[in-house]
């Protein structure tokens, strides 16, 4: 799925954690980006190390005016034929007493956002002769997990839509793909979440590492990839006998609740 002359791809949440190094690892392999983010500063250091041509759309992918900005971009950089969904925020927080405004930040940033933003897009990216659409996900959309319930909400319509839509385009020239990190560390964890990972010894990557695997994802056929040997098995006995997970993550409950913020 390699593009001939190069990459031309949109990266929403570029300025940092893993998108940055998606788009540090893409580079070399790309005949121009956009880089999609809310701080400026950030993503115009990233710009200036990369060696390939950058177009920065800074702006709040939650506002309409962003995602006109973002198809403009891809316009001037003479069309895309990747867009990385990539972009996304995380609350762990017992879902009770989590705000309202918290719950909707998620869906609108992880799920929603993505959906209107790939909306805007087909159009130009089935002006490519192959192009792809990759939705970041998670292991917690596969996997409930306690704390993290509108996330995971959040990351499993994501899961729902990368499917539906693949099918929807699947005698296009656009594939709809779905890449899912474990644990990384990236700002998007809180020192509460850093801590209970600790404490549960959760396996966590480096955003250079999915960044790889990322790359390797690229390359492949593959609709759907699952990042983690444990985690894959996880999801997959979570599928198939979910009462096995239930009881696995009840024995932690007492842990996760101790870093739940209150
Ligand atoms: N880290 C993990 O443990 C982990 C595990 C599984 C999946 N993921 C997923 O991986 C993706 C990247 O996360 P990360 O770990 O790299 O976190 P991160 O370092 O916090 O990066 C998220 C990026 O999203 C951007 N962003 C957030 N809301 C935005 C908005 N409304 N408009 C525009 N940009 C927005 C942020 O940029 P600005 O601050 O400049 O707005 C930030 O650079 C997310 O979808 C996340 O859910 C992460």
């Amino acid at each position: 799925m390699a593009a001939a002359q190069g990459y031309r791809a949109v990266i929403t949440g570029a300025g940092g954690g893993i998108g940055a190094a998606i788009a540090r690892a893409l580079a070399p392999r790309a005949a121009a980006l956009v880089l999609v983010g809310r701080r400026a500063e950030p993503l115009a250091a990233l710009a200036a190390g990369l060696g390939v041509p950058c177009r920065i759309v800074c702006g709040d992918l939650l506002d309409d005016r962003t995602l006109v900005e973002i198809e403009a971009a891809a316009r001037a950089a003479g069309g895309i034929d990747l867009l990385v969904n990539n972009a996304g925020v995380s609350d762990f927080h017992a879902f009770e007493t989590q705000s309202p405004a918290q719950i909707r930040a998620m869906l609108d940033t992880n799920l929603l956002a993505p959906m209107l933003l790939t909306r805007r897009l087909i159009p130009l990216l089935k002006e490519a002769q192959a192009a792809q659409i990759v939705n970041i996900g998670s292991v917690f959309g596969m996997l409930g997990f306690p704390g993290f319930a509108a996330y995971g909400a959040s990351k499993a319509g994501l899961a729902g839509f990368s499917q539906a839509l693949r099918r929807e385009l699947s005698d296009t020239s656009v594939a709809v793909r779905h890449f899912a990190p474990r644990a990384t560390r990236t700002p998007i964890n809180s020192t509460a979440v850093d801590a209970m990972n600790r404490e549960l010894r959760t396996a966590e990557d480096s955003p250079e590492a999915v960044a790889a695997a990322f790359m390797d994802f690229l390359g492949t056929r593959a609709w759907q990839r699952t990042l983690g040997g444990q985690e894959r098995f996880f999801v997959l006995v979570n599928k198939l006998l979910p009462g096995l997970p239930d009881g696995a993550i009840r024995k932690q409950l007492a842990v996760i609740r101790k870093h739940l913020p209150t």
